[in-house]
């Protein structure tokens, strides 16, 4: 059964692919790592070099996610197969471990919000409504964006468990449920000096930024 190999290396490969210090690099010669809050997701971008840079790395590192769950299980694994769903599920972890960790940059990758974002529009797409609201609530209340990630993060795991009811513990959405608790739990850790400020009151609060090219 080689073919669960293959589904977890392509799929970090995908992930693993650092859009948001691409687009900074080609487009405005910056090294987004070395700016803001020096994480090169979509979040900082935007804060550094402006909405239009950040909207195009949200995009690219959503679709990062979205992709690969769609397309990578497939080709190893036939849709009928009661493994699929697995697969779906290993695919979309390791895309989004991929970017977290991504061998390309000494394993020290994003934070793993727009990456999860993508992913879970397959895997759990009315969850995704209950994030995206959860997301937008917190953003307005609080304009801190760390926080906002935390709090649509949890949102996914409850919104999912009320899915999913006493199915979570049935062999075929086991794994459906293991990455219900997995992902907000990666996604928490990746924001634990964020975490860290908020509960300090000097996690910043977002503004777009337009830094010149350097
Ligand atoms: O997507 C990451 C976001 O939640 C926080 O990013 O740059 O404010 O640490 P940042």
């Amino acid at each position: 059964d080689y073919f669960w190999i293959f589904v977890a290396a392509c799929s970090y490969l995908a992930g693993s692919v650092p859009f948001g210090l691409l687009v900074a690099k080609v487009f405005t010669g910056t090294d987004i790592r070395k700016v803001g809050s020096g994480n090169i997701g979509a979040t900082n971008v935007a804060r550094t070099l402006g909405a239009k840079w950040g909207v195009l790395v949200l995009l690219l590192d959503a679709l990062k996610g979205l992709l690969p769950v769609l397309l990578i299980p497939p080709l190893f694994v036939s849709p009928e197969s009661p493994a699929f769903d697995h697969a779906r599920v290993l695919s979309g972890v390791a895309t989004i471990l991929g970017h977290m960790f991504p061998l390309w940059l000494g394993f020290r990758g994003g934070k793993g919000v727009a990456t999860s974002l993508g992913v879970i529009l397959v895997l759990g797409p009315w969850s995704t409504l209950v994030v995206v609201i959860g997301f937008a609530l917190t953003f307005l209340l609080t304009r801190i964006v760390a926080l906002s990630s935390i709090v649509a993060a949890i949102a996914f795991g409850v919104a999912q468990f009320i899915q999913l009811g006493s199915a979570a513990f049935t062999q075929q959405k086991w794994s459906l449920a293991a990455f219900s608790i997995a992902v907000p739990l990666l996604i928490i850790i990746r924001h634990w000096s964020n975490l860290g400020r908020i509960m300090r009151g000097e996690e910043k609060k977002f503004s777009f930024g337009s830094r010149k090219k350097s």
